[in-house]
């Protein structure tokens, strides 16, 4: 597994980046300490000064691309000067929001004549379905300008890496989206809590899942309807695929791509290595108009330092039971967190484990909630706790902004001091590798050894 996951060993940033980034010491500093609170969704600070500006141009409004626009406009300094979709529907969505913001932005249709009009910038966010990803974002690396790509770098694992290689070949920044990688809960849960502290003891099981209630195909505007020709001239077979581009081999990984690729990253971070073997299964076995399977389940085996470990996860499309949580678990307590901390943000303790109270003392944990107890109080039962292993320690870490943010900052601070990124091309790779070589195992029915170079790029 490549050594650069959250070690500070990210790209380093060449002379002449620096030199250009300098230039814009304002933002240097607004970033550096973090300094977004008191800042309207305006990008103005409380001051009411105008930071310098980084200049960043947007490829792919649609879901998530309007998702990232909301973080990034809470970041001071962040300038959108473009926008380019092939959808009219998704240019004047993101194009009339951005200037309700402040933002007047140039609108392409084509990213070729974005990338030849648009020379001032200094960084492009690619949001646009996977399979277009590696042309995008290497036609962007190519042109001189560093990239924040969404995940799955690809759904070819030829494309991905590709964009590892032209990261590599220009010099260029590439985070890509893996989001919980920049989560300050995650960070303190997996380098804190397990990592530094080792709360868990050994861990022999890691668990995730994305269970979601069934939904139908998407629709769109009819009077949004492109028409053939151009469909075709961009790719796309019609309107049904273009819209619902996930569940079609195409354009899409398949939801262990779509939402796995998150959370089974997961499991090589707490383990500190790349799985050395998987077995899975899915099946279409729901919906009638999927090319993807509509579930699967896949065990991943793990050789750590401290012996041969599993995880397990699962997808599933038409039930939203226990909806999307990660749990790792050791011999001495297991910890759960998710996305969003409702779902999960707490430790449990084993209670032959070592005390955890001088941990609530130093800071990295909060108290043990107290054990539910079932007492009997005539004949009405009262839920109060009962066991110290029933108790849930909490993660003291909160995160007060949108779920992309800490990583779109973790970004543009790279752009701007040469910071590590959080989720380089080799990282996001070998994410990459572990899912979409599940996809092959779930294709052909069978067992799957990784090997060292099925992971390098
Ligand atoms: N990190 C996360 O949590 C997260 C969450 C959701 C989606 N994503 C990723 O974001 C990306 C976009 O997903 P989405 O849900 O927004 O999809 P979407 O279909 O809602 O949006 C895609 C947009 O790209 C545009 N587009 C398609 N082909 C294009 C082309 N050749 N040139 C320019 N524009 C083009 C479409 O018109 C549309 O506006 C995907 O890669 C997805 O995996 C990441």
């Amino acid at each position: 597994m490549s050594d650069l996951k959250n070690t500070g060993q990210g790209k380093k940033f060449s002379r002449r980046d620096f030199l250009k980034s300098s230039a814009s010491a304002g933002l240097s500093a607004a970033l550096a300490g973090g300094a977004l609170t008191g800042t309207s969704l305006s990008g103005k600070t409380q001051e009411d000064k105008k930071p310098a500006e980084l200049k960043v141009a947007l490829i792919g409004a649609g879901t998530q691309g309007r998702v990232l626009i909301e973080s990034c406009l809470r970041i001071p300094g962040i300038r959108f000067v473009a926008v380019c979709d092939i959808w009219e529907y998704s240019q004047r969505y993101a194009s009339r929001y951005l200037k309700k913001y402040g933002h007047d932005v140039n609108v392409y249709e084509d990213y070729r004549d974005l990338l030849s009009q648009e020379k001032g910038l200094d960084a492009v966010i690619v949001a646009t379905p996977d399979w277009m990803h590696a042309e995008h974002a290497n036609a962007c690396m190519e042109a001189g300008f560093h990239v924040y790509c969404e995940k799955e770098m690809s759904n070819s694992l030829a494309e991905a890496k590709t964009l590892v290689q032209t990261a590599r070949k220009t010099g260029k920044l590439l985070q890509v989206g893996h989001q919980r990688r920049s989560n300050p809960r995650y960070i303190h849960a997996i380098d804190r809590l397990i990592h530094e502290k080792n709360i868990l003891g050994r861990i022999n099981a890691v668990y995730a899942q994305w269970n979601r209630a069934k939904s139908d195909m998407l629709g769109w505007p009819k009077q949004y309807t492109m028409d053939q020709g151009k469909l075709e001239k961009f790719g796309y077979a019609s309107m049904t695929e273009f819209r619902n581009w996930r569940l079609f081999k195409k354009y899409g990984g398949g939801p262990l791509v779509d939402l796995g690729s998150h959370q089974i990253d997961l499991f090589s971070w707490v383990y500190g290595v790349n799985p050395s073997s998987v077995m899975a299964s899915g099946g279409i076995d729901y919906y009638k108009n999927w090319q993807w399977y509509d579930n699967a389940m896949a065990i991943y085996e793990f050789k750590t330092k401290k012996g041969t470990a599993r995880g397990l996860y699962q997808v599933q499309t038409t039930t939203k039971h226990g909806g999307f949580y990660e749990a790792f678990m050791g011999e001495n307590g297991s910890l759960v967190i998710s996305e969003v901390p409702q779902r999960g943000n707490w430790a449990m303790r084993e209670a032959h484990a070592p005390e955890w109270e001088s941990l609530v003392k130093q800071g990295y944990l909060k108290s043990e909630a107290p054990p539910i107890q079932k007492v009997d109080t005539k004949n009405i039962f009262l839920d109060v706790r009962v066991t110290a292993e029933a108790g849930r320690w909490p993660i003291p870490v909160e995160m007060a902004k949108p779920a992309h943010q800490p990583h779109l900052e973790n970004f543009f601070n790279a752009v701007l001091h040469g910071t590590p990124l959080n989720c380089p091309p080799e990282i996001a790779y070998e994410s990459a590798v572990a899912v979409l070589k599940t996809n092959e195992v779930i294709e052909t029915r069978r067992y799957l050894r990784f090997r060292p170079e099925h992971f390098k790029a």
